[in-house]
């Protein structure tokens, strides 16, 4: 396993996922459980902000405890499928601004194709995770990754469900300096680039269009 790579395998996101993973699981509880999985990723994505000291009042007299450090964040979905984990890291982080990258796969190339582009105005100054539930061959996240670093953020994180083994080796090859945190890896990717077990195709479960 490369170096970069932190899979998530709390209880309560493995459970969540079994059900994420299976076909009969509807529209409704898959776009919920792709939001809450991205509640508790988050968690661990968000390890390393720096905390500072700050004087309160609690009811018993004063104390020095900690805040985060004005580190500002920016979640950057990709389009389609990363939409569907905005709401969950939100509510985390409500402050963070969202940027979104639209991309897709071209069916017969498997390369990602960019239709969008619209990052924070003042991405320099924040840490940026980057979202989508699959990282199959890695070419949406490596484009996205390379459209976000020409505009310098600080540093990117990179957070999906469940990745291959090729997308691992792929991203950590082009991107080095980007963590990814994820919550399964699994077995390969079948002959048209599909995650295998995977969960089908992300975006059609999250929207509903097939
Ligand atoms: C899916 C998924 C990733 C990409 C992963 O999006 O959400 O963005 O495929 O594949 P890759 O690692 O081989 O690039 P898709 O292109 O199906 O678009 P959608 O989200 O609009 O459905
Ligand atoms: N995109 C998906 O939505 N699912 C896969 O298995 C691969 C790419």
């Amino acid at each position: 396993m490369e170096k970069n790579v932190f899979v998530m395998d709390h209880p309560l996101i493995q459970h969540k996922l079994t059900h994420l993973r299976d076909k009969n699981t509807g529209t409704k509880e898959f776009k919920e459980l792709v939001s809450e999985i991205a509640t508790l990723e988050c968690y661990e994505a968000t390890r390393d902000l720096p905390l500072q000291d700050i004087e309160i009042e609690t009811p018993m007299g004063k104390a020095t405890t900690k805040v985060i450090a004005g580190r500002k964040l920016a979640f950057v979905p990709i389009l389609r499928a990363g939409l569907g984990m905005v709401e969950g890291v939100l509510n985390l982080v409500p402050a963070a601004k969202v940027g979104h990258i639209g991309l897709y796969r071209d069916e017969k190339t498997l390369k990602p194709v960019e239709y969008y582009n619209k990052l924070p105005h003042d991405i320099e100054e924040r840490d940026v995770i980057v979202l989508d539930p699959m990282l199959a061959t890695g070419g949406s996240a490596i484009d996205a990754i390379t459209i976000i670093k020409r505009s310098h953020p600080r540093s990117i994180k990179f957070m999906c469900i469940i990745a291959a083994p090729e997308g691992l080796e792929a991203l950590s090859k082009e991107h080095p300096d980007v963590p990814i945190i994820c919550a399964a890896v699994d077995e390969k990717l079948n002959d048209i680039g599909y995650i295998v077990p995977g969960l089908g195709d992300a975006g059609d479960r999250i929207f509903g269009t097939k």
